[in-house]
C-alpha cells in the first residue's frame, strides 16, 4: 500500500485516538429529526446545506466522520457514500447504520483521493471534514472532478477570521486579537497538545481556488449563533460569536 501524505497519516491517528469521545454525538445526530449544523448547532432551516430535492441524487460525504450527514441523506432519498480517513470513526458509523437500519457504503481513506470515477456525483458535502482536515489544493480539485456539471457542494469550516484569533493551545477560548499574520495562511500545525493538521485558507485564496476549479460560488454564510445556542466546544465563546464569524457555509456549483 503506497505511503500515506504526512498530514493524512498524522490526522488518522488523532481521530483514530477521539473516535471514542464522538459516540455520544454521532447516537445525538444519527436520531435527530431535523438535521442541525456546525458548532452552535443551527438549524437546516436556517442554514439549508442538504439540497432541496434529494431524492435519487447520488452524493459524496467528504471526511464524513461518523456519518449523520449521510444518514440524512440517504432519510431524504439520496444516495450517499462516505470517505473517512478513521477506521474508528468508521465503526461508530457502521454501528449507527446497524441500530438505525440504513445501509450506505462507507469507504476508509483518503478524501483527498476517493476511488470513484470523474463525474460520479450529483452533490458532495462537508461538515468539518475534509473541508479543514485536508489540504485545500488537493480536495477541492478532488471534489470538482467526482462531481457532475452542475453538481453542487457544501462545505462548512471555521471562519479564517477566528482562526487568526485561535491561541496556540486550542483548548484556550478564542481572543479579540489577531493571532496569527493572514498572508501565507494556509496550514495549522502547530497547536500545543497534539500532531494534528488543519487546513484553513483566507477569502481570497479560496475563492481563487474554488473558480480555478471550475466551480462558481453561489453563496457564502457568515453562520450566526441562534438565540438559544449553546456549545460544548469550550473554546468557541458564545460573546465573540455574537460578534464576529466563528465558521461559515460554501455553496458552490460546477459549472
Ligand atoms: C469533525 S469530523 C467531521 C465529520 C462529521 N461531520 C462529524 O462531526 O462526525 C472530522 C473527520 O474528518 C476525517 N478526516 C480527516 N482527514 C481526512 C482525510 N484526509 N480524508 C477523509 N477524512 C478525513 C476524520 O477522520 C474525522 O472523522
Amino acid at each position: 500500500m503506497p505511503e500515506l501524505p504526512d498530514h493524512v497519516a498524522r490526522n488518522r491517528e488523532y481521530w483514530d485516538e477521539r473516535a471514542e469521545s464522538y459516540v455520544a454525538n454521532a447516537r445525538e445526530n444519527w436520531a435527530a429529526e431535523e438535521a442541525s449544523w456546525g458548532i452552535w448547532s443551527v438549524p437546516e432551516t436556517e442554514l439549508r446545506m442538504l439540497p432541496e430535492d434529494p431524492e435519487g441524487l447520488d452524493a459524496i460525504e467528504l471526511g464524513c466522520g461518523t456519518a449523520y450527514v449521510s444518514s440524512w441523506l440517504a432519510r431524504d432519498g439520496a444516495t450517499p457514500v462516505g470517505i473517512d480517513n478513521s477506521e474508528a470513526q468508521l465503526a461508530t458509523a457502521r454501528a449507527m447504520q446497524a441500530e438505525h437500519g440504513l445501509d450506505f457504503e462507507l469507504i476508509h481513506g483518503n478524501a483527498e483521493e476517493v476511488p470513484y470515477p470523474d463525474g460520479s456525483f450529483d452533490f458532495a458535502i462537508s461538515e468539518y471534514g475534509a473541508s479543514i482536515w485536508c489540504d485545500p489544493d488537493l480536495w477541492i480539485p478532488e471534489a470538482a472532478r467526482l462531481l457532475r456539471p452542475g453538481g453542487r457542494l457544501v462545505f462548512l469550516v471555521n471562519s479564517p477570521l477566528m482562526m487568526l484569533c485561535a491561541p496556540k493551545n486550542e483548548e484556550d477560548p478564542v481572543t479579540e486579537q489577531l493571532l496569527w499574520p493572514q498572508f501565507g495562511m494556509k496550514k495549522f500545525d502547530d497547536f500545543e497538545g497534539d500532531d494534528a493538521v488543519e487546513y484553513h485558507l483566507p477569502h481570497g485564496e479560496l475563492i481563487a481556488l474554488l473558480r480555478r476549479n471550475g466551480l462558481e460560488i453561489e453563496e457564502l454564510i457568515e453562520v450566526q449563533p441562534p438565540a438559544d445556542a449553546t456549545t460544548s466546544y469550550e473554546w468557541a465563546r458564545l460573546e465573540w460569536a455574537r460578534k464576529w464569524p466563528t465558521e461559515e457555509v460554501w455553496k458552490v456549483r460546477k459549472a
